[in-house]
């Protein structure tokens, strides 16, 4: 998380470093601050706790000048969200900004403080500026002493530094966390990916791990964890400069809920052939017939699209499929025979716990095959093959398209491999692609259930905790539902299976409880209705979300129903998914909370 924007420029840095900011504003929130040269010589710096606004309102009490700066906005770990705990941290003689977690800074900072230096805040962070500074006090160049405090250093980071009295010159290092290098005219940047920089440049160079970058305003030089100088390939973003609006919505949440028939569409679109009804995915470097098992490995939502596409796989594909959280998968020394397919999935491709999961799974011997959202991210970067969601930026801190783009995506790939595997035949294949095109024009007719939707969330908003119940390929629908209220409203929410209520979690029912049930019409439909009755028998309040068929024979006991479109049983857990996000979206509306940027999170996890 963090996000690190460096310029060593011709003209003043402070505004375009602001624009930067906004950019990676995803990234984090909790403050925010800028460290420029003064006069081309003193370290100057302002930081704010909070959102960007209160640091823009503190430059205009007190502008900040020079034509060198870094600047961060901070997701906090080590130490509260304060004004004193905001980067860039900085000594007289050193600023820097940082993304990630310095692991060893306890036995730095007592083996520093015991050499006379003093800390001021409780971050980890401010030990780097003290190392770096102890070595520039016995005589290192600001080159060498950023080298000798890089070796002293344990942990995953990102770095932006700049010096007192060196106005062109600029170090930045990564290890763990991405940073990216960009190229101007007789200027050059420093930022944690190419969004940071899209307003400034589209060429750019990805440092790898262990790199570490000399900026001056004419060029950078760059060397690898053995300390070569080494050359990176030159690449253009295919980001744009133009910053994403919200439009006529009142949050970009809603606006990227809206979004879906489009984006699904799209990335349909790069997968679907329509006239010949089959699927369409690019080459890959190695052959899908010959792959007998899966490990699907993600987060948060991207975990949950994963736990849907393991029913699709299985039942489609008859494949064995293993699905896991990153952050346990990364350490639990999975047994993984040569030759299976590894399967990240991600909104950002830069998820720390994912990340080291595909590493992991790479020294296993798997394929590896990401699918992202965010092109050249690092994930990419790292796989044998990627699959994009063509979500297009999403912003919101809550994942809305970006989720059901994968699992369009997933849903292509689940046929295309019952196909090969010859588990499904060329009429199948049809009928499974004619499902999948025809989701756009029903997700339309769901997004105008809004109001119905909308009417429910005064109620919903007063509860202490919410339940949704699903089963089969609607029980990780659930789950995303459970997920999406909690994150935004801070109502308490658990997504479970329908049949596994019965074993300990009925007795949470009463009438205080709202129950969010997930059934469309299908093969589970009774088995969840019966799921139904046994929660509306305990007082249980129920929200039915199903079709137009299971309204007309199941809505009678429930307190509210929303009757959705009927669709293929293949492809309901698109469909479902917006009302829940919906759902969530007018319970943090009607609770007054910050939808796009709710409290503790950030849209990009670069920290494990
Ligand atoms: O970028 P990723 O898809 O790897 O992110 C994974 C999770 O952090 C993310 O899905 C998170 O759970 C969302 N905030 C959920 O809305």
């Amino acid at each position: 998380m963090c996000g690190i924007i460096g310029i060593i420029g011709k003209e003043e840095v402070v505004p375009r470093i602001m624009e930067g900011l906004k950019r990676l504003e995803y990234r984090g929130y909790d403050s925010a601050g800028i460290a420029t040269l003064y006069d081309g010589k003193k370290i100057d710096r302002r930081r704010a706790q909070g959102k960007l606004v209160n640091l823009e309102e503190r430059l205009r009490e007190i502008p900040l000048l020079g034509t060198i700066g870094i600047g961060h906005t901070r997701w906090a770990t080590h130490g509260a969200p304060t004004e004193q705990n905001a980067h860039p941290h900085a000594t007289p003689r050193v600023a820097v900004v940082h993304n990630g977690i310095i692991e060893n800074f306890r036995d730095l900072r007592e083996e520093l403080s015991a050499a006379g230096h003093q800390f001021e805040t409780e971050t980890d962070t401010e030990t780097i500026v003290h190392l770096i500074t102890s070595f520039l006090d016995q005589g290192l160049d600001p080159r060498a002493a950023a080298e000798a405090a890089l070796k002293r250093l344990e942990g995953a980071f990102a770095l932006a530094m700049i010096f007192d009295g060196e106005e062109d010159l600029m170090i930045g290092a990564r290890r763990g966390s991405p940073l990216v290098l960009g190229y101007g005219e007789g200027e050059m940047y420093l930022g944690s990916d190419a969004i940071a920089l899209a307003h400034l440049t589209r060429k750019i160079t990805y440092l790898e791990e262990g790199d570490r970058v000399e900026l001056t305003r004419n060029g950078a030089r760059l060397f690898d964890e053995a300390g070569r100088e080494v050359i990176r390939p030159v690449t253009m973003a295919t980001i744009s400069g133009g910053m994403i609006d919200k439009g006529n919505y009142r949050h970009f949440m809603l606006k990227e809920i809206y979004e879906q028939p489009t984006v699904i569409g799209q990335t349909l679109g790069t997968l679907i052939d329509p006239l010949q009804g089959k699927i369409t995915l690019p080459e890959f470097p190695f052959d899908l017939a010959g792959i007998d098992r899966v490990t699907i490995i993600a987060c948060g939502t991207s975990y949950y699209a994963g736990m849907v596409a393991k029913y699709w796989l299985e039942q489609k594909a008859r494949l064995n499929v293993e699905v896991d959280i990153a952050s346990e998968f990364r350490y639990r020394e999975a047994v993984m025979p040569k030759g299976g397919l590894a399967i990240f999935i991600s909104q950002s491709g830069e998820t720390a716990d994912t990340l080291a999961a595909l590493r992991y799974a790479q020294a296993q011997g798997q394929h590896i095959l990401s699918i992202v959202n965010v092109p050249q991210s690092s994930m990419e970067r790292e796989s044998d093959m990627v699959l994009h969601t063509h979500a297009g930026p999403e912003v919101g801190v809550a994942s809305t398209k970006a989720f059901t783009c994968q699992l369009a995506v997933l849903a292509c790939l689940a046929i295309a491999m019952a196909k090969a595997r010859g588990q499904i035949d060329h009429g199948e294949e049809e009928r499974l692609c004619q499902a999948l095109t025809e989701v756009p024009a029903r997700m339309a007719e769901v997004l105008n259930h809004d109001e119905a939707i909308q009417a429910l969330a005064d109620d919903v908003a007063k509860a202490r905790d919410v339940i949704y119940l699903g089963r089969g390929p609607e029980y990780p629908i659930a789950m995303e539902g459970a997920l999406k209220l909690k994150e935004i409203s801070y109502i308490h929410a658990e997504g479970y299976a329908a049949g596994e209520m019965k074993h300990g979690p009925i007795a949470l029912i009463d009438e205080n409880v709202p129950i969010i049930v997930i059934a469309p019409t299908g093969r589970l439909f009774e088995k969840t209705v019966s799921n139904m009755q046994e929660v509306i028998a305990r007082k249980g309040r129920v929200i039915f979300i199903t079709d137009e068929q299971g309204a007309k024979t199941d809505s009678e006991e429930a307190e509210a129903t929303i009757a959705l479109p009927m669709l293929d049983e293949f492809v309901t857990p698109l469909l479902y998914a917006i009302p829940v996000q919906l759902l969530s979206y007018h319970v943090a509306v009607a609770k007054g909370t910050d939808v796009d940027q709710p409290r503790n999170l950030a849209k990009s996890v670069t920290v494990e």
